[in-house]
């Protein structure tokens, strides 16, 4: 069985055979958003922020974290990619997809799914920056500390994880497992 009992993918996607391990249940990653929301009101509550949902691994996150949020702020979109279809980081930055507002003025806040080596936050972080924000700061749902050579200081972090590949609330591997309402270690078989 490759996916998880608690939600198995019916059929399974087409990927090379693996099993999923929980790492962290949806209700623990529901009660760590509504801490960081909290967070997030103290320091941005009163700001009228921009968040800067980085496409697509934090279109989940950003979505629930957004609806614990009671003040003012806009949302808007970017997509970067730095890994392909591959589990091992490529080492490379692009934005294939740039905001349709300007952040001028506007205080920033990045919404990631995960930081790992932290090269894409320190990308959009220094190219954000350039466009004259009031301030640029990083939320991200989940950090793996091994792989970062503190290229970008996170701001507001959910978890630091250990340094295996995980999919599901948002992350992929190879396109899949997005839907996953948990979040889940991969472990490959046979290789
Ligand atoms: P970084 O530039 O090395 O920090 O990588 C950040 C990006 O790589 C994230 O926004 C994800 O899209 C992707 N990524 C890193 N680790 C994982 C993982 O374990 N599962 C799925 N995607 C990942
Ligand atoms: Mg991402």
């Amino acid at each position: 069985m490759a996916t998880t009992t608690k939600f198995r993918l019916n059929p399974e996607p087409p990927l090379p055979a693996h099993r999923l391990e929980i790492l962290l249940e949806e209700e623990e990653i529901r009660n760590r958003i509504t801490e960081m929301s909290r967070n997030v009101r103290e320091v941005l509550g009163n700001k009228d922020p921009i968040f800067v949902c980085v496409l697509k691994g934090a279109f989940m996150f950003v979505a629930d974290l957004a609806r614990q949020l009671d003040f003012p702020f806009s949302i808007d979109f970017l997509r970067a990619s730095s890994y392909g279809d591959s589990v091992v980081t490529s080492g490379e930055v692009r934005m294939d997809l740039d905001l349709q507002q300007s952040i001028s003025n506007r205080h920033v806040l990045i919404v990631e799914d995960i930081v790992d080596t932290g090269l894409t936050v320190k990308y959009l972080k220094a190219n954000l920056e350039t466009r004259n924000p009031a301030s640029v700061r990083v939320c991200t749902l989940l950090h793996k500390p091994a792989n970062n050579v503190k290229l970008a200081p996170l701001d507001f972090c959910g978890f630091e994880i250990p340094n295996h590949f995980v999919v599901g609330y948002g992350l992929d591997w190879q396109g899949y497992y997005r839907n996953l309402p948990h979040i889940a270690q991969v472990h490959e078989i046979g290789d």
